[in-house]
Order: C-alpha cells, then structure tokens, then sequence
C-alpha cells in the first residue's frame, strides 16, 4: 500500500565542499520506509550512513534529489521549517545516549512532550517507562544507570511524543553485544507493539540480519 510509506527519497544526493574539493556522501539513493518494518543500514565507515540517516530523519537536508518525510515534500525546506516536519513524527536515539544529567529517568522522558507544548501527564510518561523496561528507575538521575539503561532511557525520550518513524544511529555502538541485544529486542518490540517504522545504522551484522531490510551503502551508493 503507497499510503503506508512514511519515508521516500529518490536519487537523493549530500554533497558536502571541504576546501575546494567536493565530498559526495551520498550520490543517488533511493529509499522508501514503510509503517511497520525495520530497515538496517549498513556499510563501511565513511560509506554514508549517518548522513543517510540525518537526512531521513530531516535533521540535514540533501544537496539534490527528491526526499518526502510523513507526506511532505522536505527537500528544499529552511532549516526552521524542518524542525516542524520532525515535531511529533520522527523520534531520534543517538549514540551517545545525550541525556540531561541534571534531569530525572522521568524528566528525561518527559523533556520532548515539553518542547512540543503538550502536557506530560503521569500515566503516559509511566507508560513509557514500563515499555523501556524502567519504571522502576524514573527518580534516578543518568550517572546513576547502566550504558544499557542510558540507552532505554534515550528510546522512551524519542518514544515519548509517539512518533511514526524511530531512527537510530548505532544505538548499540557504546554496549557491549549483551547489552546491544537486549536494546535490540526493544527496538524490535516497538516496531511490532507500536506499528511504528525503525531505521537504524550498525556494525553489528548479526543484528542487521534480524531487521526487515538491510540497505548496504559503499561510497554514497547503495550496493545491496
Ligand atoms: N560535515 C561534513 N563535512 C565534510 N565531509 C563530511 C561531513 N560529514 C560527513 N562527511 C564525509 O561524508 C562521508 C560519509 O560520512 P558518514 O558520517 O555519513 O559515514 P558513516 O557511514 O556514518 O561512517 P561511520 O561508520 O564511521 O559512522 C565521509 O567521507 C565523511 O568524511
Ligand atoms: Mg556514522
């Protein structure tokens, strides 16, 4: 079904200049990311990944190409109006897990309902932690939790606002493969619980080969 698209980018190129020499990153990408399923993205480094990721996740927008994130035509928006497109339908886990350290589990959860205006009410942000497997931990502080537990807590901060899409740039690359497995089966249990779409870059090709589709990038080109 088209309307089950989320995401779709044709020919999408990032083309960065560094000094008078030009970077292509990505040079002629198409991706479509349905309702539903889990894409890996995978390749060497240096091979596109992240700035693919960036792209579908309108934190960057492309050089060329046509790019559609949620129904909207994105490519060529201003930076501003991008932040608009991610508003509630793109929730983002970082490698570095990037929590307050000032803030509570809780407070944590709680800070991207905040930003967009609405009201983060005891039930829901409970909720959250329940999914991510901390509902015992929302008066911790992050100094005071596993790299593992940091990571779930990042996964409830971008699941908090219920987004469609959840992308991931090697949320597993700072745990150990014990560790990583178990996130990955969160990742997982939300694609299936929630209907939402994943989209995650990693090393790991054990775990890339649990995702619905891998996308293998070389040299800014998808090759598989
Ligand atoms: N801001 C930038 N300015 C110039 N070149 C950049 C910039 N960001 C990325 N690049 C270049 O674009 C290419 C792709 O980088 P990218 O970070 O997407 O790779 P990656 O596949 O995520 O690698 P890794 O596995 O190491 O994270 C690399 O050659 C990189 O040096
Ligand atoms: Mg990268």
């Amino acid at each position: 079904m088209a309307n089950d698209i989320l995401i779709s980018g044709r020919n999408l190129r990032r083309h960065y200049r560094r000094g008078s020499e030009t970077v292509k990153a990505l040079d002629g990408v198409d991706v479509d990311v349905r309702a539903g399923e889990s894409v890996c993205v995978l390749g060497p480094s240096g091979s596109g990944k992240t700035t693919l990721v960036n792209l579908l996740s309108a934190l960057d927008a492309p050089t060329a190409g046509e790019l559609t994130i949620g129904g909207r035509r994105v490519d060529g928006l201003s930076e501003r109006e991008l932040v608009g497109v991610r508003r509630g339908l793109l929730g983002y886990v970082f490698q570095q897990f990037h929590l307050i350290p000032t803030l509570t589990v809780a407070e944590n959860v709680a800070l991207p309902l905040l930003f967009l205006g609405r009201k983060a009410e005891p039930a829901e942000i409970a909720r959250v932690l329940a999914a991510v497997g901390l509902a015992d931990r929302a008066g911790h502080l992050p100094k005071e939790l596993s790299g593992g537990q940091m990571q779930r807590v990042a996964i409830g901060r971008a699941l908090a606002v219920r987004p469609r899409v959840l992308i991931a740039d090697e949320p597993t690359g700072n745990l150990d493969s014990h560790t990583g497995e178990a996130i990955f089966d969160l990742f997982q249990k939300t694609v299936r619980e929630d209907g939402v779409a994943l989209v995650l870059t990693t090393h790991n090709l054990a775990l890339a080969a649990r995702c619905d589709r891998t996308l293998t990038l070389a040299d800014g080109r998808i090759v598989a």
